[in-house]
């Protein structure tokens, strides 16, 4: 394939106000408050407010789920630019915001299920908001710390010219016992150790494990950020996460044909994880727009297979 190094996506961020949005928001098929119901499996996608219990009860139909899996905004100014969806407040509101949007998923989850919530780190600002995040989840007693997995920034650690400040981080919680499968990676198993006694012989971990490659583990070293050249790309969605990091949460922690909740959709990768792997996603954005790409972005799954557009626009109206 001839790849133009100078390629550059067909949509900027349109989170952001001015023409390239006002163009998009006629092409929207939901209002603020619509709902719209996948015909045939029964993914759910609304214009919703995370914050809001009434919303998330809406979204959910009032049945309970046994995975949530949230990537909200994280007070960062994304690119060094605000917008209304990507916000920047002060840690005060944004710890209220925080509480809000927790509070009123708690009352759809199952009694045993899995919660999820990535998070940013700024390194320069004494790592807001992880830390203040993971102090606010102690006051919400039905869930239990359980994991705290990093993701690996090329630009970290080690390139002090081009270090990039901020970090994305995923915290995992329970309530009750939900299910937990482990997963592994496409590593390959190379370390020799963990010597041990059984029934009086010594084996080592080669003899103990039956996968040739390496678990997950908490540090997730194998899986990229999203950028233009990639597949699975979404031009105009600023903060879209890698596939194959919700894959994994979805393996680890829900079976096919579980319901699983996404109150923050963006560039819709929760639905198309879902879908890839047979369970229905319930989901929302704020943004009609969004809104509108996650389902543009399924439908385009199912006709042409592909995860997203690489760098072309998700809009193939003449107009866009
Ligand atoms: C970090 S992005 C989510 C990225 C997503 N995981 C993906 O892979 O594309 C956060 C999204 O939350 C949305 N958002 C902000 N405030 C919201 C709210 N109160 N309710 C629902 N969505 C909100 C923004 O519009 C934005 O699209």
């Amino acid at each position: 394939m001839n790849i133009s190094r100078h390629r550059r996506e067909a949509l900027p961020r349109i989170d952001l106000a001015g023409p390239d949005r006002d163009r998009l928001l006629p092409l929207c098929r939901l209002k603020p408050g619509e709902i719209w119901q996948d015909p045939i499996v029964g993914h759910r996608v609304g214009v919703l407010d995370a914050t809001s219990q009434e919303d998330v009860r809406r979204l959910t139909a009032g049945e309970t789920v046994g995975l949530a899996l949230n990537d909200p905004p994280y007070n960062f100014s994304v690119g060094g630019r605000r917008s209304t969806d990507l916000f920047q407040v002060s840690i005060t509101e944004y710890m209220d915001f925080s509480r809000k949007w927790i509070s009123a998923q708690l009352g759809s989850l199952a009694d045993d299920a899995a919660f999820y919530v990535w998070t940013g780190a700024d390194q320069r600002r004494g790592f807001a908001p992880l830390a203040d995040l993971v102090i606010l989840m102690r006051e919400f007693e039905e869930l239990s710390s359980r994991n705290f997995i990093t993701l690996r920034n090329q630009r970290g650690y080690g390139t002090p010219m081009n270090w990039m400040s901020i970090r994305q981080e995923l915290l995992y919680y329970t309530k009750g016992s939900p299910p937990f499968q482990p997963v592994y990676t496409l590593i390959p198993r190379i370390l020799k150790g963990y010597y041990k006694s059984v029934g009086g012989s010594i084996r080592d971990n080669d003899a103990r494990s039956r996968s040739p490659t390496i678990r997950a583990g908490n540090v997730w070293v194998d899986i990229q950020q999203v950028f233009y050249r990639l597949a699975e790309n979404v031009p105009g969605a600023y903060a879209q996460k890698p596939l194959a990091a919700v894959e994994r949460i979805l393996a680890a922690s829900s079976r096919a044909g579980d319901k699983v909740l996404d109150c923050f959709s963006h560039s819709g990768t929760t639905l198309i994880a879902c879908e890839r792997s047979g369970r229905v996603c319930y989901t929302c954005d704020v943004d009609p727009v969004f809104a509108e790409i996650t389902i543009r972005r399924i439908e385009h799954f199912r006709q042409s297979g592909r995860t997203g557009w690489q760098w072309q626009s998700p809009f193939a109206e003449p107009e866009c």
